[in-house]
């Protein structure tokens, strides 16, 4: 069966669209069907639970040491308007093309083939790279918690040696393992563990922010916004490329320092996206997606921007580490109870980030391979555990060894430049929806369209502009390999192209 809008010319262009209800079509087919059990609620711990993690765990002390200062707390505001924006849009999207799939599906359904690939391409870079830079920061967590009990990883398994460039993360690798098998055996197991360890780790970041305000020290904050200081000589790539662009001596600190910091705690965010890609496993999508979109973001700014501005009120900015500063914010300041008791509730919080960005991976797989854009054997569904064994399976190997072998400051980067294109492509994508099916059923309608999703455009792509060059580059060879594969496989075995 066809629709208006995947007949005619267009069928054969790489910007034919796969009908909204084709899409939905597609998840009652039952040898490709999730199983549908989650609900507002599940949808907002699921996203509480992968939003909070690396970013407010690790990066807030390399954020704060290297480019804001206190004024950090500043830099989780706009990265979370920068959010807030996109989340709206993502909701709109999400209650009305209920699929599994995320960007990906939406940009199938207004945008085309050739779009929707290129998202899909950019979303298993954003959540693959995602999960390998959380496992890694977890088995940081861990590998304290281990030291601190007097035992000690060899050298060689504990991770890669900065100055060596080897070694093995023998922790973060058995850690994605485990996840995926978890995966493997069934959303309803996934969601139960999530909520637990989402609980502990609620509780570890409230505990940061109440203990902390009483061991405030108000000349911390003086100065607030630190002067603006120039990058050493040879920072080349590694500046922001707006500050190359406008041909600035790039600088730390300042106004600009604070954009520079947003750009890298966006990554802190990251997860508010990954819950549109359970829509296909929710009761009733079309109400409960706003909610757990939107509901999760809210209470994790409120969160971050209270952490920050305690953990840069505890410890000079200057002084904080970068591996484990809320813990060691604690130490500092005579608490090493506390450090102990946040290290732990980190490293618990920190698997279920992991298990759910490796969930939100396997999902876009499942969704490219079920229009036949990538081969059709990684959308079968288990018989029993009614999940999409292959492609978890695969994807988690791979996932395992990435993070075994890599460090994970230049990942982040990436992973943010790519969820940072996603938002850009699905703020465009509901204004077209809006003009190509005015008649779809929207129960969550995002207000002052064309006119917010445009703010949201330019929002991310300012972010996008405030990272490092070299990001930028390796993104556009990423992207560059994706078009490639396109055009080798996908636009030939499209399911779209080739039903009638
Ligand atoms: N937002 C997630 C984190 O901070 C990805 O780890």
């Amino acid at each position: 069966m066809t629709t208006q809008h995947d007949t005619g010319p267009r069928r054969n262009s790489m910007f034919r669209t796969k009908s909204v209800e084709q899409s939905i079509r597609d998840t009652e087919e039952p040898e490709h069907a999730l199983r549908k059990s989650l609900s507002a609620l599940d949808l907002t711990v699921f996203g509480v639970g992968v939003i909070i993690g690396t970013g407010i765990f690790v990066l807030t002390g390399a954020v704060a040491k290297n480019n804001a200062g206190p004024a950090t707390a500043l830099a989780f505001v706009a990265a979370g308007v920068v959010c807030a924006l996109a989340a709206v849009c993502y909701a709109e999207f999400a209650s009305t093309v209920p699929v599994a799939g995320s960007a990906y599906t939406f940009s199938y359904a207004s945008l085309g083939e050739l779009p929707a690939w290129i998202i899909g391409w950019d979303l298993v870079l954003e959540f693959a790279l995602a999960t390998a830079v959380v496992a890694v920061g977890w088995s940081g967590y861990v590998q304290s918690l281990i030291d601190n009990a007097g035992w000690h990883l060899p050298d060689s398994l504990a991770g890669t040696n900065e100055e060596t460039g080897f070694g093995f993360d023998l922790l973060a690798f058995l850690l994605v393992l485990l996840l995926t098998a978890i995966l493997v055996l069934g959303m309803k197991l996934s969601a139960r563990v999530t909520a637990v360890v989402v609980a502990v780790k609620l509780t570890v970041v409230l505990i940061v922010i109440i203990a902390g305000a009483f061991f405030i020290d108000s000349a911390n904050y003086s100065p607030f916004i630190p002067k603006a200081q120039e990058q050493p000589a040879g920072a080349g790539l590694a500046s922001p490329l707006i500050q190359l662009m406008f041909g600035y001596a790039p600088t730390n600190f300042g106004v600009m320092g604070i954009f520079t910091a947003a750009s890298v705690v966006f990554f802190a965010f990251i997860g508010f996206d990954i819950v549109a890609t359970a829509a296909e496993e929710t009761k009733v999508p079309q109400r409960d997606m706003p909610h757990g979109i939107i509901g999760s973001l809210l209470i994790c700014t409120v969160l971050y921007v209270a952490v920050s501005i305690v953990v840069t009120g505890m410890q000079r900015y200057t002084e904080l580490t970068v591996d484990a500063p809320l813990a060691d914010a604690f130490k500092a300041t005579g608490h090493p109870f506390y450090a102990g008791v946040i290290s732990f509730g980190a490293a618990v919080g920190l698997t279920t980030v992991c298990m759910i960005l490796l969930l939100g991976q396997t999902r876009v797989f499942f969704a490219m391979s079920r229009d036949g854009l990538l081969p059709r054997i990684f959308s079968h569904v288990h018989p029993r555990f009614r999940t999409p064994y292959r492609s978890t399976v695969l994807l988690g190997v791979i996932i395992a060894i990435v993070a075994g072998f890599t460090s994970i400051e230049e990942l982040a980067s990436l992973v943010n430049i790519g969820t940072l294109f996603a938002f850009v492509v699905v703020a465009i994508g509901v204004v077209i929806l809006r003009r190509t099916r005015p008649d779809l059923p929207r129960s969550f309608r995002a207000p002052l369209v064309p006119w917010l999703p445009a703010v949201s455009v330019m929002a991310s792509l300012w972010l996008m502009l405030n990272l490092p060059a070299e990001t930028w580059l390796r993104f556009a060879i990423w992207m560059a390999v994706g078009v490639v594969v396109y055009f080798g496989y996908g636009r030939r075995n499209s399911r779209l192209g080739k039903s009638v």
